[in-house]
């Protein structure tokens, strides 16, 4: 056994700790007062370093090293969801509504312990390292712009981050070079027509006829306007109209999704459903207002540093832990990060059926395998210790 692997499992209880008191503290997006309060106290008692609030929810922590090098971020978010844990744990949630279902509170106590390892190695290192306890990743617009905007990435080389995951074992790594996740887009569609009598439809404009049209239209975008190549997700998950059997209503309104891996098709997508809209409401008299809102942008990972990470992920848990993976859907505001650097971000395996700790993310039940803690923070400190060792 090397010696950091010894030092991981001798900090694994205190890991354990901070993620079951932040997971029994949850917050909300932009609300992370208590928890941003913990991880400043905690990062205090660190002995070198200097720490921020870049927003009143943020935290950075910054460990300056004797010589120049690299300037090294790496970002955690700690936010939590509006959902009402189901989950019978001595830690579960104390606020109602309110649950660590996508596993931040990991993310948290993961980077908040690799500080501590990485402080006591201080001088092995060389450069800089900045810690990113980020607020709010669940809200677009999203709490990573304005730390971005605050300053955080001034002058940095390299930027990385880990997501969590129960679609990879413990112990699995989920990597990939480029674009790692999905650009996350909300459509709205109003659809005015002229309301009235059902037994009158001559007098009328039927916004649920023309709804219902420009519904089946919208499922050409996808078929008939991207090349087979292309992938994307387009879907109508509203329709709201009418409010009585006799009565043709005035309006309906349609809300959907559209989720894709490309810039070029991001902005078909958006074009053919304005198009579709203003063409399919003026076929039939009505007309049809779209509210197009851009959500997270892709990840998109530095292939280099790419490289670079899975050679040290099978370096030091074996080439079995590389897991090579194809774009996925979940968005991510780490997408702002690699825009001002090169970025690295990674999938890391949480499941362990045996534990109960398969449920999806985002869901009452999610519950992450604690034993995942301690890779993440090997991988942490392997990593940002090898990219900032002295030559
Ligand atoms: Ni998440």
């Amino acid at each position: 056994m090397n010696e950091l692997h010894q030092q991981v499992l001798a900090q694994l209880p205190q890991c354990i700790t901070d993620r079951r008191w932040l997971h029994r503290h949850a917050e909300l997006s932009f609300e992370e007062r208590e928890t941003s309060d913990y991880i400043e106290r905690a990062l205090r008692a660190i002995e070198g370093l200097t720490l921020s609030r870049p927003t009143p929810t943020s935290v950075m922590a910054v460990l300056r090293t004797e010589r120049s090098g690299r300037r090294l971020a790496i970002r955690a978010d700690i936010d939590a969801l509006p959902i009402q844990e189901e989950n019978e744990l001595e830690f579960r949630s104390c606020h109602a509504g309110v649950m660590h279902a996508c596993g931040h509170d990991g993310h948290a106590a993961i980077l908040l312990n690799a500080v501590r390892l990485l402080a006591a190695r201080r001088p092995a290192l060389c450069g800089e390292l900045r810690f990113i306890f980020q607020h709010a990743e669940e809200t677009p617009p999203g709490g990573a712009v304005e730390v971005i905007r605050a300053g955080v990435l001034d002058n940095v080389d390299e930027v990385f981050g880990l997501h969590l995951t129960s679609t990879l074992p413990t112990g699995r790594f989920g990597v990939r070079g480029g674009v790692l996740t999905s650009a996350t887009d909300r459509f709205e569609i109003g659809v005015s027509g002229k309301g009235g009598h059902s037994s009158m439809p001559q007098e009328c404009v039927d916004p649920i006829v023309t709804g219902a049209q420009i519904i089946l239209a919208l499922q050409t975008v996808l078929s008939r306007s991207l090349c087979p190549s292309d992938a994307a997700v387009l879907s109508v998950c509203e329709a709201h109209a009418g409010s009585a059997y006799n009565i043709i209503p005035g309006d309906m309104q349609l809300i959907g999704s559209v989720r894709s891996y490309d810039e070029r098709v991001r902005k078909t997508a958006e074009r053919r459903i304005r198009e579709i809209c203003a063409g399919v409401a003026a076929a039939a008299g009505a007309q049809a207002q779209v509210n197009y809102i851009r959500g997270y942008d892709s990840i998109h990972n530095d292939p280099a540093l790419t490289d670079w990470a899975r050679g040290l992920i099978a370096r030091t848990f074996g080439s079995k832990a590389v897991c090579e993976l194809s774009p996925i859907a979940p968005g991510d505001d780490f997408c702002y990060y690699d825009q001002v650097c090169p970025g690295f971000f990674l999938e890391l395996g949480a499941a362990n059926p045996e534990k109960g700790s398969d449920a999806p993310h985002h869901n009452a039940r999610y519950r992450l395998d604690e034993d995942a803690l301690a890779y993440g923070m090997e991988y942490t400190v392997a990593l940002l210790s090898e990219r900032c060792r002295l030559a």
